[in-house]
């Protein structure tokens, strides 16, 4: 158990992200806003418990996804990522951060490249790609939010932080092709979320 003001506790936690951001909202220093987000995740990465914790989340690429926050600017996330599956490069319309808890992550950012002129046409170059270990934090930030992941382990659990609800709209790219296609994530359609509110 993590009482309640330890920094392990998801209020905490919470509290200091939210503080993060808006420091982040003043001065738009991602780099401080990705070291802010790290330290205050790393202290939930590391809760003996941390498997426990959540309710469940309908995710777009995934199984295993659970909410451990929420709000309509802000979600923590605990999922994990199958051993062996290449999760394509997208983007999000916001700016997401993963930081591992366990396992290996290979993780990969890309940037656009082709002029945009035609339609379902993409060349994406790749910016960086990093082995993602324990305790270690990789973010997309608009406009450079195109990125893939591959987990290299068994049992590679992530938290996910984003900040803000994804786009309606996302990018998903397939890089053998040079194409790409504008959908509507899976979790965003098969939950309602799209339909008008109730009469
Ligand atoms: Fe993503």
């Amino acid at each position: 158990m993590s009482h309640p003001d330890t920094p392990g506790s998801i209020r905490t936690c919470a509290a200091r992200m939210i503080h993060a951001v808006e420091v982040y909202e003043r001065d738009g220093n991602s780099d401080k806003l990705r070291q802010a987000l790290l330290d205050a995740t790393l202290p939930v990465a590391q809760r003996a418990d941390l498997y426990k914790l959540g309710v469940k989340r309908q995710a777009n690429h995934i199984e295993n996804a659970k909410w451990l926050y929420y709000d309509d600017q802000l979600t923590l996330e605990l999922d994990e990522f199958p051993n062996g599956k290449f999760i394509p490069p997208h983007d999000h319309g916001v700016w997401e951060a993963i930081v591992l808890c366990n396992g290996s992550l290979k993780h990969t950012t890309y940037e656009r490249v082709d002029d945009r002129s035609v339609e379902g046409h993409s060349e994406l170059k790749v910016v960086e790609e990093v082995m993602m270990k324990v305790g270690d934090i990789a973010m997309v930030v608009p406009p450079s939010d195109i990125h893939s992941f591959e987990a290299m382990t068994a049992d590679t659990f992530a938290l996910t932080i984003v900040g803000g609800e994804y786009s309606p709209l996302r990018h998903y790219y397939n890089l053998q092709n040079n194409t790409y296609a504008v959908r509507t994530p899976r979790a965003l359609r098969e939950t309602g979320a799209l339909a008008g509110a109730p009469r």
